[in-house]
């Protein structure tokens, strides 16, 4: 029966401190918030065909994309979905989500997206 506990123990230490764990969450919080905010212009997927995507005039990404989207820092992803497409020299249509999302909503989104690139993105400390 001890063994029991000391087992559930270790593994409820472990998932508290198992960062994968904690980037998984992320993930999954940053695809729904993809998914409510972003996906009529990016698309379910990130593939940069929703439907209100289609009728812009500059579209957007596939955000699938990793040569693409692994050359942009976490910070300017963070920068663009919260301060919008003009303040990073982009189109006005990526609007800025800064007083909608809160500082961990935008981490949760960047580890989503890292999570659909493929090939897959590779922390370089930028
Ligand atoms: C009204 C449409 C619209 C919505 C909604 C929208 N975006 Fe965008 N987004 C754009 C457009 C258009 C661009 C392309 C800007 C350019 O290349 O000049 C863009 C660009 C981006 C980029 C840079 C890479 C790229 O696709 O060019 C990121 C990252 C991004 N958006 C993330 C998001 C996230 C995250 C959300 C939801 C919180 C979101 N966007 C919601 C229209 C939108």
């Amino acid at each position: 029966m001890k063994r029991i506990y000391t087992l559930a123990f270790i593994l409820s230490v472990f998932s508290v401190a198992n960062p994968l764990a904690v980037w998984a969450q992320s993930r999954a919080e940053g695809q729904k918030l993809y998914s409510t905010h972003c996906s009529a212009c990016h698309g379910e997927g990130g593939k940069g065909d929703g439907p209100a995507g289609k009728s812009l005039p500059i579209k957007p990404a596939d955000h699938t994309d990793g040569k693409l989207m692994n050359s942009f820092s976490d910070k300017f992803l963070s920068e663009i979905i919260s301060k919008g497409g003009v303040a990073v020299g982009k189109s006005p249509f990526m609007p800025s989500w800064g007083g909608v999302l809160k500082e961990n909503q935008l981490r949760d989104l960047v580890a989503y997206l890292r999570s659909i690139a493929n090939p897959p993105y590779k922390a370089s400390g930028k």
